[in-house]
């Protein structure tokens, strides 16, 4: 298949603008996270959700994603795809950020975290104050767990955990490719131990057609 990988390479150097989809990215806009996540367009989505106090329209996502990103050193496409639609799912697009069905103690974050990953997240960010309030009681977790839940370490916590508790999978060349639904899966499936389900194939499609 020589066109076809005459055509990879032309994409992979982002010298055909327009041609294809760009491999690398430094930050999304608003209007692309909109066409991703549109439930969450307007800024007065969130006051008729059961939950207003945990819910965050896109102007504030985008602010926290593209922060993340520069923090984490997250650039590639594919891996951005891919964080931004677990955490839609996990979150209910952007609608909860701590867990609510059962409504597990410390568990929480857009990326919905369990809470021995956001106790290693609090414990990363803030050590002493994460030190200080560990402890085994559903108070004690859930006091550890607000500790990220401002938008900056909730909406970073996807990234925090490929980074860091999946590095296989951040910037390898076989690994989260752009546009590849395959990846995602694998990401979810073995990368993050999710289970796989037809809705997370459903929103990784909006996502990766829109950023
Ligand atoms: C979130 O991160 C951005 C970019 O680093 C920063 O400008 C902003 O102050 C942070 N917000 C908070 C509340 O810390």
């Amino acid at each position: 298949m020589r066109l076809l990988s005459v055509f990879t390479l032309s994409c992979s150097l982002v010298a055909v603008a327009g041609l294809c989809i760009r491999d690398s990215t430094t930050a999304i806009t608003l209007d692309q996270l909109n066409k991703a996540i549109p439930v969450r367009a307007s800024d007065s989505s969130c006051s008729s959700v059961s939950t207003p106090d945990e819910c965050a329209p896109n102007s504030r996502a985008v602010v926290a994603i593209n922060a993340a990103i520069a923090k984490y050193g997250v650039t590639q496409r594919g891996e951005i795809v891919a964080l931004i639609s677990l955490m839609a799912y996990e979150s209910g697009n952007w609608q909860y950020n701590t867990n609510h069905f059962p409504g597990r103690p410390g568990q929480g974050t857009r990326a919905m975290l369990m809470y021995n990953f956001i106790e290693q997240y609090a414990q990363a960010l803030y050590p002493s104050e994460a030190t200080q309030a560990v402890g085994s009681s559903t108070e004690a977790q859930n006091n550890v767990r607000a500790l990220v839940l401002n938008d900056n370490d909730s909406f970073g916590s996807a990234f925090w955990y490929l980074v860091n508790k999946a590095s296989g999978y951040h910037a390898k060349a076989d690994k989260l490719r752009s546009g590849n639904a395959d990846d995602f899966k694998d990401y979810i499936v073995n990368g993050v131990g999710a289970g796989w389900d037809d809705t997370r194939h459903t929103i990784w499609q909006t996502v990766n057609s829109a950023i």
